[in-house]
């Protein structure tokens, strides 16, 4: 199971857009795929995906807490829902920031975690994952905005970090930003952690503006990081995705944003 984290210190640039529609594409080419939903606020993938958080009994919340009690990872199988043929979400909701808070107690006083558990608060999405590497292909992570215990361990989960950077000059602060933490986790805690690729979405491919962005990011992280071919344009189509509970591919399969979906998830499945 290759894992990949949906990752920007910035908010609204298109993480869970990019992380529902390319888990989608992913699983309409036959791979299986779990979408895990880290991310705790409004707009969160579950919700994308027709879910309404709050009604929801089991999720990653529940998963975590019963590592953190009993040490048991299996609960994930309970908390899985079966979104369509391949696809797979493990949901989140507001008890994932209560979840966040207790992380970063035990960080401070790890004694708390007990003696028979011994599991480092940055590595339970690592940790839980493990139950179920041999049920998936892929492994999407979608990260909260903010550099947290939650965007922290989604970076030790994984094995790639996907950047989506929505194409505007002031994104490029949020970028540089989470490649020093990148840096920093691949230092200390995944040494194996790769960069996927920089994603330009919201992309407007008629304005100066976008095309001057691309060549920007050609210029200044081309040499050492892969620029994706492939933009996702600005469309209204992906804009109206949020809570239909439906990938791009129902809503509008013959759409430009879905065609751009399917090519990312052929040049992510060129490198696996
Ligand atoms: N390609 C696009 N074209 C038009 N609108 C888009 C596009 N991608 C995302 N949006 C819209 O922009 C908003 C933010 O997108 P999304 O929720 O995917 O970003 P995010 O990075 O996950 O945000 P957050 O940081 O709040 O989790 C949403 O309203 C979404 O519908
Ligand atoms: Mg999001």
């Amino acid at each position: 199971m290759k894992k990949i984290s949906i990752s920007m210190a910035k908010g609204g640039v298109g993480k869970t857009s990019t992380a529902v529609n390319l888990s989608a594409a992913l699983a309409r080419s036959g791979k299986r795929v779990l979408l895990l939903d880290c991310d705790p606020q409004q707009g969160n993938a579950t919700l994308f995906l027709g879910h309404n958080p709050n009604g929801l009994k089991v999720t990653v919340a529940n998963v975590i807490n019963a590592l953190l009690d009993l040490g048991v990872t299996d609960y994930i199988k309970e908390a899985i829902i079966r979104q369509s043929e391949n696809l797979d979400l493990l949901p989140a909701n507001p008890k994932l920031e209560a979840i966040q808070n207790r992380l970063i107690a035990e960080k401070s006083n790890i004694g708390l975690f007990g003696e028979e558990t011994e599991i480092q608060p940055h590595e339970v999405m690592k940790t839980i994952l493990a139950e179920v590497e041999d049920n998936y292909d892929y492994a999407i992570l979608d990260c909260p905005p903010s550099i947290s215990m939650l965007s922290i361990n989604a970076l030790v989960a994984a094995d790639s970090v996907l950047l989506p950077v929505e194409a505007h000059y002031e994104c490029y602060e949020a970028l540089v930003q989470t490649l020093d933490v990148i840096r920093k986790i691949k230092a200390n805690w995944n040494p194996s952690l790769e960069i996927e690729g920089i994603l330009l979405t919201k992309y407007q491919s008629r304005t100066r503006l976008c095309r001057e962005i691309r060549e920007y990011t050609q210029k200044n992280f081309a040499s050492k990081i892969r620029v994706f071919d492939d933009t996702v344009p600005s469309s209204i189509r992906v804009a109206e995705l949020s809570g239909m509970g439906v990938s791009i591919f129902e809503h509008s399969p013959d759409s430009e944003a879905a065609l751009a979906f399917e090519k990312l998830a052929e040049e992510v499945a060129q490198n696996a």
